[in-house]
């Protein structure tokens, strides 16, 4: 397992150039089982879920053949409908087979992801959806037992008391693609994943509107064929290297980047006092001496992320004044709260509040990682501290962030990565 020793004080500068963004990558790379032909998935991110979806399609059968920040999926051949609980308990995206499966197979054995460090995480709304396109669909030993005898488009409302889901709103318009008449979901999410997932299914063929908005309608083909595709630049990356500039008090050029898909993390930022030019495909983060504390409260796209929650609080932890974050999507999303008190953070979870009291000065610790986004937090929290910080347990960060100590030196950062002995 390794770890990252980080020696605090030196403020960011340069260019860092931005990854493909992984939430997109992984469903588009189960859509890929939809085609009957090869799709080949540019400006992919090489990290370790990228691999692990291909793992499980090569396992379900398909050919899959990674190069440089692409893969190349080809579904022709004799496909398996099994997704096992090793690869499933790895990363809970391999859910997103689902759709495809059933769509192109009529049947899917996907183990039941569990809960995670976020939080209980359901897949309830997956299987409503996949039911209310016609499929028989029972947990059976641990899995998701998915059969039908041919889908059939309908309305559905697919949000629950968390609002909307990604993962819902993407498997089941992966599974209407090929289903017979047209699926309506309401209650659909926004993100930009989202959008990238059914600008991948209308390269391919299907008939989709409204992706980015709540109502989307996936009118079914017969089939779709292989494509080639590229994916957006990862905004969570981007808003992770826009925190690390301001809690450095850099100046960083974020390349590659889409700054609309981070509009909500500049707006905050913005009011916090860091300076921030957005430039076509890049940001210019500035900041200034004495940051402002702000109130943050979690919403689904365009709102602020959940997943640059922690990162944002690490910000938050050195800027004098209260803030408050409200965190309203994954409500146990605080396991990084009491790692950054090691460090001398001041932070009260009241609730699904963090009540964060800036200090001066953080100092440097033992400190584990507990989610990806929490890993990320920690790191900008070691940037800034007094000392040495190690933070165990970065294969959390490896699983979505590329060559994050590499880029982060890049910027000046004293960050090495050591391989402890198992
Ligand atoms: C995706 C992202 C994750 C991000 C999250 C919210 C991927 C691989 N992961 O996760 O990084 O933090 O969106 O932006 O893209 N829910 C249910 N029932 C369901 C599904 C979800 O109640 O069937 C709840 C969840 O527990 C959560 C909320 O809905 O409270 C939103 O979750 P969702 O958007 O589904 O998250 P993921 O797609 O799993």
């Amino acid at each position: 397992m390794d770890r990252f020793v980080i020696k605090g004080g030196t403020s960011l500068s340069g260019r860092v150039t931005i990854s493909g963004a992984k939430n997109a990558t992984l469903p588009i790379m189960a859509a890929s089982l939809l085609a009957e032909g090869e799709t080949t998935i540019e400006n992919i991110p090489d990290v370790v879920d990228v691999r692990t979806m291909g793992e499980l399609l090569a396992l379900l059968g398909a050919k899959v053949r990674f190069d440089t920040h692409s893969v190349a999926v080809d579904a022709s051949g004799e496909i398996g409908v099994e997704a096992p609980y090793d690869v499933v308990k790895r990363m809970r995206a391999s859910y997103y087979v689902l759709g495809p499966l059933i769509a192109r197979f009529k049947r899917a054995r996907v183990s039941v992801p569990g809960g995670c460090a976020i939080g209980a995480r359901p897949v309830d709304l997956h299987l409503k959806g996949m039911k209310e396109l016609g499929c028989d669909v029972r947990i059976v030993h641990g899995y998701i037992d998915a059969k039908t005898s041919g889908l059939t488009g309908t309305h559905m409302l697919l949000s629950g008391p968390k609002g909307p889901s990604v993962g819902a709103t993407i498997n089941v318009m992966l599974a209407s693609s090929l289903a017979k008449g047209e699926t309506i979901i309401e209650g659909a999410a926004c993100e930009p994943e989202v959008v990238d997932c059914a600008d991948f299914l209308a390269c391919m063929g299907a008939r989709i509107e409204g992706a980015g908005t709540s109502i989307i309608s996936v009118r079914g083909v017969k089939r779709l064929k292989g494509v080639k595709y590229r994916i957006i630049p990862d905004r969570i990356e981007a808003g992770t290297f826009a925190c690390a500039a301001a809690i450095t008090k850099g100046e960083v050029e974020i390349a590659g980047c889409i700054p609309d898909h981070v509009g909500a993390v500049i707006e905050r930022l913005r009011e916090a006092g860091v300076k921030l030019e957005v430039g076509k495909k890049r940001l210019f983060v500035r900041s200034s001496e004495k940051l402002r504390p702000v109130n943050v409260t979690i919403a689904c796209y365009p709102g602020f992320p959940t997943d640059m929650q922690a990162q944002m609080m690490a910000l938050m932890s050195v800027v004098s004044g209260t803030s408050v974050i409200t965190e309203t999507i994954f409500e146990n999303r605080f396991m990084h709260v009491p790692e950054l008190t090691r460090m001398g953070a001041q932070i009260r979870i009241d609730g699904n509040h963090a009540i964060v009291t800036g200090v001066k000065k953080l100092t440097g610790a033992p400190v584990m990682a507990s989610d990806l986004r929490a890993s990320a937090a920690l790191v900008l929290a070691g940037l800034v501290a007094g000392g040495e910080t190690h933070v165990s347990r970065v294969y959390h960060l490896d699983r979505g962030y590329e060559s994050f100590d590499e880029k982060m030196r890049g910027l000046g950062a004293r960050i090495e990565r050591i391989a402890d002995e198992a």
